[in-house]
């Protein structure tokens, strides 16, 4: 809970996430329980030390140095995934606590390259988010859309293969956009042009995680290369004054993950983020919790941390909170009812 006697106010806004990887979501109580369950053997403690126990994972968490660092932890950690029903309690854990911070609607991004790698069949992973995404409508009212990631880590060829595989799940709405994520710095996002483009074309929705740990040269390629309609993180819009009004005028979202920056390091504290510069200058974001397990907070921390770094106003609260619904890829109709629910808790605080 934040030090500010705004947290109701906080807690009952209608969030909407967007930047949150869904094998984020993975708590080291549920990994160590799939890891027994389905004998996928974790490093041992002798190998390396986190892997003791749920509070030396979790303290090594607390250590990151980088985002090569935590994506070490990320990808072990989401190699106990075996069967559908791995995946849908993985999706539906992460709905439910979701739905504690105030969340109505949450678009999550998800890696398949990671899990067919191993063995597991894109249907095995899909089959279980859809189930989690069902029973999350029907228990918690949360409308929700899968985003697939290309790894940019690996060869481009082999991004580009996965996002062929999903194609026919993208013309069904099964998955709603297609992502970059994974070690930024020296894999820019022009290496994935050609699906970038095809999907461009296809009509179908498109993000990448740029300005995270490289610069602000990302986020323009990620635009002028790629096409993105989002930018994820995207924190060094500053340094380059005609980009960032770029971003402004093409109404271009970022998708801010505050501990997160904190966490893996591109920031010592979440004051240095330039959330005032941006609510000033018009650039969109949205507030998310990026891998919430791992950086020690659901989406409603990140509010609350935001809020004890700069002390913004209700108002200033309902443009971070309308743009995040209007950004959203939702239908026309799910944004107005969140709009509804976004002014009855305007009503209700003042
Ligand atoms: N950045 C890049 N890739 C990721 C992240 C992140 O913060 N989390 C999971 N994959
Ligand atoms: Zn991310």
């Amino acid at each position: 809970m934040c030090k500010d006697s705004m947290h109701e106010f906080l807690q009952a806004l209608p969030k909407c996430e967007h930047h949150m990887h869904i094998e984020g979501s993975l708590e080291p109580e549920l990994l160590f329980a799939l890891a027994a369950r389905n004998k996928i053997s974790l490093p041992s403690p002798s190998e390396d030390p986190a892997f003791e126990s749920i509070s030396t994972l979790l303290a090594r968490y607390r250590r990151f140095t980088s985002l090569d660092d935590f994506l070490h932890y990320y990808f072990i950690g989401m190699s106990v995934l075996i069967t559908p029903s791995d995946f849908e309690s993985l999706a539906y854990a992460y709905f439910k606590r979701a739905h504690a911070d105030g969340v109505a609607h949450a678009e999550v991004f998800f890696d398949p390259q990671a899990h067919t790698a191993r063995g597991i069949a894109y249907e095995t992973v899909i089959s279980g988010f859809t189930a989690a995404q069902k029973r999350a409508l029907h228990d918690f009212k949360i409308t929700s859309e899968l985003i697939v990631c290309i790894l940019r880590h690996l060869p481009a060829s082999e991004g580009e293969e996965m996002y062929r595989q999903c194609i026919p799940d993208m013309e069904t709405g099964v998955i709603k956009g297609l992502g970059l994520s994974s070690t930024e710095k020296g894999n820019p996002p022009s290496l994935f042009k050609a699906s970038f483009l095809d999907a461009e074309k296809r009509g179908f929705h498109r993000t990448a995680h740029a300005g995270e740990e490289a610069g602000v040269e990302y986020m323009a390629e990620a635009l002028h290369e790629i096409h993105v309609q989002r930018a994820d993180h995207g924190i060094k819009l500053v340094e380059d004054e005609s980009v960032m009004q770029e971003f402004v005028d093409k109404k271009i979202m970022v998708t801010m993950c505050p501990l997160s920056n904190v966490e893996l390091r591109c920031v010592k504290h979440v004051r240095e983020l330039p959330i005032r510069k941006y609510l000033d200058a018009g650039v969109r974001f949205s507030i998310n919790s990026d891998d919430p397990a791992y950086f020690g907070g659901y989406i409603l921390d990140n509010y609350c941390a935001v809020q004890d770094a700069f002390d913004l106003s209700k108002k200033e609260w309902e443009t971070i909170v309308r743009n995040s619904i209007e950004g959203s890829w939702c239908s026309q109709q799910r944004k107005t009812e969140m709009i509804a629910l976004l002014e009855d808790v305007m009503r209700k605080s003042t």
